[in-house]
């Protein structure tokens, strides 16, 4: 499975890719308003560090104006994927951007019908927000087992990104339906490497090794 980081931090995103991990980049205009850099300076910094894909995401809510901005933001590192928020507008731009060879993220996916669609038009990857639905009372992993299944069943290349991650649970389930990718916030994946029984090893080891003789 890959690993994207859900981070518009560089400087987390340079501290992961230096564990050997990093396998892309999502952004999406709430993590980019917590940076100091311009938005497309921060981007392009990004998209140097990370030499997979990079999310950065469309605001624009009609067609003609997502067309515009996507091919902005694809001119500004080849490893762009451009994000768009689901929906009719968001679809016709998708299939265009498709033709173009454009990398389409659709985005603020909530159900199957919504991921089958955005297949259909040409997304490149589709990200279901799990933790959000999670938060009222439904079940994300769920929607990514339907996802997976539908995929599979028609062999779309679409990958799944399983995005809005809240906890290590949520990767190693992930993993264990075969999502594609997981897009981890960085808290998240520190959490993933650690555990109180290594630290403890860790301890003991040290303290016997004090005891052997040299
Ligand atoms: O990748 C989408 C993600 O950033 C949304 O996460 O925690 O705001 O639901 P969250």
């Amino acid at each position: 499975m890959k690993l994207f980081l859900d981070s518009a931090n560089l400087e987390e995103i340079r501290e992961v890719a230096g564990w050997g991990v990093l396998d892309g980049v999502t952004t999406n205009p709430s993590l980019c308003s917590k940076e100091n850099a311009s938005f497309e300076d921060n981007i392009r910094a990004i998209c140097a560090v990370c030499p997979g894909p990079v999310s950065a995401e469309c605001v624009s809510l009609e067609a003609d104006e997502i067309l515009v901005e996507a091919r902005g933001l694809a001119r500004l590192a080849p490893n762009i994927a451009v994000k768009i928020p689901v929906g009719l507008e968001g679809l016709k731009a998708t299939k265009a951007l498709h033709a173009e060879g454009i990398a389409v993220n659709m985005t603020l996916i909530f159900s199957a019908g919504q991921a089958l669609l955005a297949a259909k038009a040409g997304a490149r990857f589709v990200s279901p927000f799990i933790g959000r639905l999670d938060d009222v009372s439904e079940d994300g992993m769920a929607l990514i087992e339907e996802i997976a299944q539908i995929f599979e069943n028609y062999r779309f290349e679409t990958e799944i990104i399983v995005a809005s991650v809240r906890h290590p649970r949520h990767v190693i389930e992930a993993a264990r339906i075969g999502a594609d990718i997981a897009t981890v916030p960085y808290g998240v994946m520190e959490k993933l490497v650690r555990h109180p029984l290594t630290d403890l090893g860790i301890e003991r080891f040290l303290a016997d090794w004090r005891k052997v003789k040299k």
